[in-house]
C-alpha cells in the first residue's frame, strides 16, 4: 500500500463514517476557525503515518474533521512549511491524502505581507492568481499518472467561481474585501525593500511563505482552490519600521472575527 493510501484509510478509521468534502488550510494564527467544527474528531499530525510533524511557534499540529455551517469539514490547524526543512513532497503529502479522502473543494489561508499599498493590515485578500518566487515546484520528479497530469494546466488556479461567491459573501456580510496576486517565497527571511519593489512591479500584492505547494498539488490533483490571505503587517520597506512573527500573529488575531464570519458564510454557500 502506498504511503497516501496509508495515511488516508488511517484517518478513515478515526471516522464514524463522516466523509469530509471540503478541506480547509489554517494559516499562521488563522487555527482558531478549527474550534468551530461541531462533532469534532481531531487527529494529532504525529498520530498520521507519512505525516511530517510542525514546528513553528503559533501552528497547532492536527487535524479536525467535522461539521461546519452543513459541510463536513476536514481543517489543518497548523501547515507544513518549506522553510521549516520539509520535502516540497511532505509539505504538500496532506493535500494528497485529502484527495485521497475525497475532497475536492480547498480552501487555504495564511498571513501574508501587503505589497499593494492601498492595502492595511488588517484587510482580508481573495487570491486571485499566485507567482511561484519559491525556486522549486512541488511536482518535480517522476509523475505517477493517478495522481494528475505531467503538465498540469495552472490558468485557473484558483477558482474562478469560488472568488466570485467569496466577494459575493463579503458583500452581503458588508466586510471590506480585497483582491490580488498571492506571490510565494521560500522565507524564513522576510524580504528585503528591495524584493518588495521588485515583487510589485511583477504584479504581486501580497507575499507569504506558504500556499503555493498546496495549491499547486490541489491543481494536480484536480481539486477547485479558494485562498485567502489575512494582510498581517504592510511588506518591507512600505512603512519605516521592522517586521516582526510577533506583528503577524498579532493582526491576525485582530481581524478573527471577520475571517471566521466570511470562511463560515462561505462555507455556507459551497
Ligand atoms: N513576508 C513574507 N511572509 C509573510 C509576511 C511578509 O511580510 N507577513 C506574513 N507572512
Amino acid at each position: 500500500m502506498n504511503q497516501i493510501e496509508e495515511a488516508k484509510q488511517f484517518i478513515q478509521q478515526k471516522l464514524n463514517k463522516q466523509e469530509p468534502n471540503i478541506g480547509l488550510i489554517l494559516g499562521s494564527g488563522l487555527g482558531v476557525l478549527a474550534d468551530y467544527i461541531e462533532e469534532p474528531t481531531t487527529i494529532p499530525y504525529e498520530q498520521i503515518p507519512h505525516f511530517p510533524k510542525s514546528t513553528v511557534a503559533g501552528h497547532e499540529g492536527q487535524l479536525v474533521i467535522g461539521e461546519l455551517e452543513g459541510q463536513t469539514v476536514l481543517a489543518m490547524q497548523g501547515r507544513f512549511h518549506y522553510y521549516e526543512g520539509y520535502p516540497m513532497e511532505a509539505v504538500t503529502f496532506p493535500v494528497r491524502v485529502m484527495h485521497a479522502l475525497g475532497i475536492e473543494q480547498l480552501i487555504v489561508t495564511n498571513a501574508a505581507g501587503g505589497i499593494n499599498e492601498n492595502f492595511e493590515p488588517g484587510d482580508l485578500m481573495i487570491i486571485q492568481d499566485h507567482i511561484n518566487m519559491m525556486g522549486t515546484n512541488p511536482l518535480i520528479g517522476p509523475n505517477p499518472d493517478e495522481l494528475g497530469p505531467r503538465f498540469p494546466d495552472m490558468s485557473q488556479a484558483y477558482s474562478k467561481s469560488l472568488r466570485n461567491l467569496a466577494e459575493e459573501t463579503a458583500n452581503e456580510l458588508g466586510q471590506t474585501i480585497r483582491k490580488g496576486v498571492y506571490v510565494g517565497n521560500s522565507g524564513p527571511t522576510y524580504e528585503t525593500s528591495s524584493e518588495v519593489k521588485m515583487l510589485r512591479i511583477l504584479g504581486g500584492d501580497a507575499v507569504g511563505m506558504s500556499t503555493v505547494p498546496e495549491v499547486i498539488v490541489a491543481n494536480h490533483s484536480g481539486m477547485k482552490v479558494l485562498g485567502i490571505s489575512c494582510i498581517s503587517n504592510m511588506a518591507a520597506g512600505i512603512l519605516d519600521q521592522p517586521l516582526s512573527h510577533e506583528e503577524v500573529i498579532e493582526t491576525t488575531e485582530r481581524v478573527r472575527e471577520d475571517f471566521i464570519q466570511i470562511v463560515r458564510s462561505i462555507l455556507k454557500k459551497m
